[in-house]
């Protein structure tokens, strides 16, 4: 039956249709079904000995897959060109956007931020002050005189005029209450700079210094907070616990550890086996500076720590080595987000 033969015929036609992919198989196919001697033509030419209601019929038939064929054959060959001209331009114009890339803030930003929002609910006011200090408020108004040990376990960096790059965010104490009239509390995220460098230490590095300064400021209120401040970075579980140390400009002066959140106290890497992790330094204000700031000793009384941003980072995330925060992969960086 010539109808069969005709379907027969569409089929394979769309099938080899949708194979074509260059203007040289586009150009075959063309002569293959509509060149003169193409089989749709000679379809046609059979038709002329059909009986009329047939020839009509499949005529008809034939004609408009005729037409079809053509638009499509044009469409195809703008296709065909377009890919061409891409190739020629050297890119694939068919290849989706590229998505603006969505940046985050540094991992070290994000605890800054989780910090301050942290103690400003406890009504602590976030400030911040010069990275390049003078020895009198990152030394000598912390009580650690010239000839003091402690100015060499935080050996800095000093400039030709005698100023230096700050040890720790403690100078911020002094700034802090000359600029201000107790009571007080504040605290003070930056960056600081030693002498020190491996997978635990850089030179630069950031803390976050806090001051409360009050009538009847206890030690009981350094580890209230501190305990606190603690359970919300870790977690409502996390276990503190304060060793007695030392501090020119506490005392008295404690350090305070935090269960291993990793290993929860068995031991691992990231605590060096010790199942506890240390993060900060505190302790009562020294008398000697509040005399530095002028503040009446029989009156005021408060406390200090400072903490080490990329220790808790550390621990927070696992990260071992302390240098992937300043390398700027963008994997690392954008584990963050
Ligand atoms: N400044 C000390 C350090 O960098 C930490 C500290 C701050 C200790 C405040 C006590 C009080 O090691």
């Amino acid at each position: 039956m010539i109808l069969e033969e005709i379907e027969k015929l569409k089929k394979e036609i769309w099938e080899s249709f949708e194979k074509i992919e260059s203007l040289s198989q586009l150009e075959k196919f063309r002569i293959k079904y509509l060149g003169k001697k193409g089989e749709i033509t000679s379809y046609l030419k059979l038709l002329k000995d059909f009986p009329l209601e047939e020839k009509k019929r499949l005529g008809k038939e034939l004609n408009e897959l005729k037409s079809q064929l053509e638009k499509k054959l044009k469409s195809k060959e703008r296709e065909i060109l377009f890919k061409e001209e891409d190739k020629d331009l050297g890119l694939d114009l068919t290849l989706p956007g590229r998505f603006p890339s969505v940046g985050t803030l540094h991992p070290i930003s994000q605890i800054i931020d989780e910090l301050c929002e942290i103690f400003s609910r406890l009504g602590f006011e976030v400030v911040t002050g010069p990275e390049i200090e003078t020895e009198y408020y990152n030394f000598t108004a912390l009580n650690i005189p010239d000839w003091h040990p402690a100015r060499d376990m935080q050996a800095t960096f000093y400039l030709k005029n005698g100023a230096l790059l700050r040890t720790h965010t403690s100078p911020m104490q002094i700034r802090a209450m000359l600029e201000r009239t107790p009571p007080l509390r504040i605290v003070a995220p930056g960056k600081v700079y030693r002498c020190d460098a491996d997978v635990r230490h850089s030179p630069m590095f950031h803390q976050i210094e806090g001051l409360m300064v009050d009538e009847d400021v206890s030690f009981t209120d350094l580890k209230g907070i501190l305990t606190y401040f603690a359970k919300e970075i870790f977690g409502e579980k996390t276990k503190v616990r304060f060793r007695p140390s030392y501090f020119p400009f506490t005392e008295p002066s404690v350090e305070m550890d935090i269960e291993c959140v990793i290993c929860h106290g068995k031991g691992c890497r990231v605590c060096g086996e010790a199942g506890w992790v240390e993060i900060l330094g505190a302790g009562m204000v020294h008398p000697e500076v509040f005399k530095a700031v002028n503040y009446d000793t029989n009156i005021w009384q408060g406390f200090a720590f400072g903490l080490g941003i990329e220790r808790i980072a550390m621990i927070r995330y696992g990260v071992e080595d302390i240098r992937m925060f300043f390398e700027n992969h963008l994997m690392f960086l954008q584990s963050f987000k």
